[in-house]
């Protein structure tokens, strides 16, 4: 044992070594884990408070990534878990991530290099108030909403945070009923929680190369958007980064996972933060629905974290690829010299050819 390690176990300190990610954990286990996880990282790992919820926790992300060793300027991905509460495998999934990146990225060349040019921001529990309250006891197990008190009239408790962006707001696959677990609020971004993202990420957008929402279940990789009537102008792209992704998770522990819009393969919705992504510029916006198809649903046991896990955590990284290697493929340095001797022929060709 090194000294730091006896200064840090004097100090009350706990080590991520023993973090179980393979069980759920109460919001205070995770507020623990992303302070050490950050502090173990620090060459990768920062965390930063961008908000509060309803009930003023703070909304924390972990921002990974390396310094570029030309200062150039990095670009962004944005990945997010537990914005609805009961969707217990989401703020596991952040967790395993963060985890599988920092044990990673020394030896993954491809990793490190993406890690120089990019920095991913993840947010492992957007719905803190919703995540505690699905923790205080089997009946409220299965809370979905946010937990902003009854607007006037009412005694029904929070938001679908998922209907609350500024997206098409209050237009289809949505309730006005605050009773309803899919009440859109009183107007888009009313919820603290999803007006600080909104803020945030929106600072970001013209850094960001892709928005990943992390849901369940089903087994869906969804793309914008919600509402049926319109569709990404990039629709064809997205839809062979997601279904290359999915290709990529069945090879994983041999599960399916359908790839299209939510309309197509789930149901219609507005004011979701996929459809906010994408409609505020950012190229690739997803959401992905982790296990299962509906067995256990959001009670998905432990002894699939894991698994849900490694086949997520390959679809993600397969997408981040793809954005990545858009952007920064013939950006280097060498490649940059390539192309100058390229140019040096081609410009000897024409004109030997008397074509310029
Ligand atoms: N997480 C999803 C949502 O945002 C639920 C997907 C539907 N899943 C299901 N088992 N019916 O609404
Ligand atoms: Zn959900």
């Amino acid at each position: 044992m090194s000294l730091f390690e006896i200064h840090s176990l004097a100090e009350g300190l706990e080590s991520t070594r023993s973090y179980e990610y393979t069980k759920y954990h109460p919001m205070d286990e995770i507020y623990g884990w992303m302070e050490n996880v950050a502090r173990e990282n620090p060459e990768i790992i920062s965390s930063a408070v961008y908000g509060y919820t309803y009930e003023g926790r703070n909304i924390t992300l972990m921002k990974l990534g390396l310094e570029n060793p030309e200062a150039r300027e990095k670009k962004v991905v944005w990945v997010d878990c537990g914005v609805h509460a009961r969707e217990w495998i989401s703020p596991a999934f952040c967790q395993w991530f963060v985890k599988e990146i920092a044990a990673s990225y020394k030896t993954n060349k491809k990793l490190r290099k993406m890690l120089q040019n990019v920095d991913v921001y993840v947010t492992p529990v957007v719905n803190v108030d919703g995540y505690i309250f699905s923790w205080a006891n089997d009946s409220t197990r299965l809370w979905r909403k946010s937990r902003s008190t009854p607007p006037p009239g009412s005694s029904c408790y929070g938001v679908d945070l998922n209907r609350n962006f500024n997206a098409n707001w209050g237009t289809v696959g949505v309730s006005f009923d605050s009773c309803s677990n899919t009440y859109g609020g009183k107007s888009a971004g009313s919820e603290p929680e999803a007006s600080a993202l909104m803020d945030f990420v929106g600072k970001l957008v013209n850094r960001t190369l892709c928005f990943l929402t992390i849901h369940s279940a089903g087994q869906l990789i969804l793309l914008p958007y919600g509402h049926p009537e319109t569709s990404a102008p990039n629709h064809d792209e997205l839809l062979s980064v997601g279904k290359a992704a999915a290709e990529e998770m069945k090879k994983v522990h041999g599960m399916d996972y359908a790839v299209g819009t939510s309309p197509e393969i789930l149901y219609p919705n507005s004011g979701s933060s996929r459809d906010w992504a994408r409609l505020t510029g950012i190229p690739f916006s997803f959401t992905f629905e982790l296990r299962d198809k509906g067995e256990f649903s959001y009670l998905l046991p432990e002894e699939q974290i894991q698994p849900a896990c490694e086949e997520a955590y390959v679809g993600a990284i397969s997408i981040i690829t793809h954005v990545h290697d858009k952007t920064f493929s013939g950006a280097t340095v060498s490649s940059g010299v390539a192309m100058t001797i390229w140019s040096g022929v081609m410009a000897a060709f024409l004109t030997s050819a008397g074509l310029v």
